[in-house]
């Protein structure tokens, strides 16, 4: 699959965003190493601090199917900047690869890709875990 291809998935996932809060909607699309791909789009709530990110739902709807192993995660978000992966998700990202890759793509087009080592060095460890 291209990045176009990922990219254009991601922007299908955020169709079914439900933001009635922030109107920002976000779809994320994750290709795992054995060529799986989940979406995911944001999920907002009342009480927002209960709001899940796209991303975050696209590698936990992998996880809970017993895929942990992942490639390429691309990110649409529907406006004029390229939407980059807030903090948590990087977080959640680093706990299964640090190689991923991360494509960020705005509304009016194009994307920037990044290595997640980039975006999150120095990531938490728990330092007795091996
Ligand atoms: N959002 C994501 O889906 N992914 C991110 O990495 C950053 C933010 C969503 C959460 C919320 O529904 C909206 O964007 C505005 O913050």
């Amino acid at each position: 699959m291209t990045d176009r291809e990922l990219l254009n998935l991601a922007r299908e996932a955020a169709a079914n965003a439900y933001c009635p809060y922030s109107r920002f909607p976000v779809g994320a699309a994750l290709e795992c190493t054995n060529g799986r791909i989940f979406t995911g789009c944001n999920v907002e709530n009342m009480a927002l601090g209960s709001t899940m990110c796209a991303e975050r739902i696209a590698i936990y709807k992998a996880v809970s199917e017993g895929i942990t192993d992942f490639h390429r995660l691309a990110i649409y978000g529907e406006g004029d900047e390229y939407c980059m992966p807030c903090g948590a998700c990087r977080q959640v990202m680093s706990e299964f690869s640090s190689d991923l890759e991360v494509l960020c793509a705005r509304s009016t087009g194009g994307y920037v890709s990044y290595k997640l080592s980039d975006l999150l060095p120095h990531s938490f460890k728990l330092g007795f875990f091996k």
